[in-house]
């Protein structure tokens, strides 16, 4: 990843054993590895999982809990931007996700989510909209457009390419939004740090 590429941490918010998560997850890291304005790093949380017990307030964490968080809060950190791949469940995210999320405080500040979301009928549409609500309250600037996946299983052949070029006309223009607000802001923070 050089310098003046933007940094995308894409999240991937199933843990579910038997998960379609890295599907989707390979095909919109494909469309990410295309361009040559983004550098890439994948924070998969099937593969570093997080507590879910929170320290009282101005306690330490318990332990083990620093090295958990070290394999992920310093990529959230080092983003310029997020790309959240979360499916729906009962109407809503994962609960990995929220936990993932609740982490963590400043890492999200003043950088664009963009999401790319999948389910049945919704294709992930409400995991999204309670997302962008959660997003807000952590300063993070929302996509406007999203990817939405619907009946995911169904989109992709057996070696897991996407068959149909409207979602990868969404993909693009998605990440082409995620670009402009990770660049004004990352140049916004760099004049001027975001306090909030
Ligand atoms: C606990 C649970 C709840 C679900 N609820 C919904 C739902 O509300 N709407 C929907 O479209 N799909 C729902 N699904 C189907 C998932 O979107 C689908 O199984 C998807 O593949 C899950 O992502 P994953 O395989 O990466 O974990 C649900 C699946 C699970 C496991």
């Amino acid at each position: 990843m050089s310098k003046q590429q933007l940094r995308v941490a894409v999240v991937v918010g199933s843990t579910r054993d038997g998960r379609f998560a890295p599907v989707v997850t390979q095909w919109i890291k494909g469309h990410l590895d295309q361009r040559d304005d983004m550098g890439v790093d994948v924070v998969d949380l099937g593969e570093t999982p997080l507590p879910t017990v929170f320290p009282a307030f101005g306690q330490p964490p318990a332990p083990g809990t620093g090295e958990a968080l070290a394999a992920v809060s310093p990529r959230l950190a080092a983003a310029d931007a997020f790309v959240f791949v979360t499916p729906e469940y009962n109407h809503s995210f994962p609960a990995s996700l929220k936990n993932a999320i609740d982490w963590h405080n400043e890492q999200w500040h003043a950088k664009p989510v963009g999401f790319v979301s999948y389910g049945g009928i919704s294709g992930g549409l409400r995991a999204v909209e309670q997302l962008r609500l959660v997003m807000a309250e952590l300063h993070a600037t929302t996509i406007r457009n999203t990817v939405s996946l619907q009946h995911a299983w169904g989109l992709f052949d057996e070696e897991h390419t996407m068959k149909d070029p409207e979602c990868d006309a969404a993909a693009k223009a998605m990440l082409d939004q995620l670009a402009w607000w990770a660049q004004a802001l990352r140049d916004a923070r760099t004049v001027r740090p975001y306090a909030a």
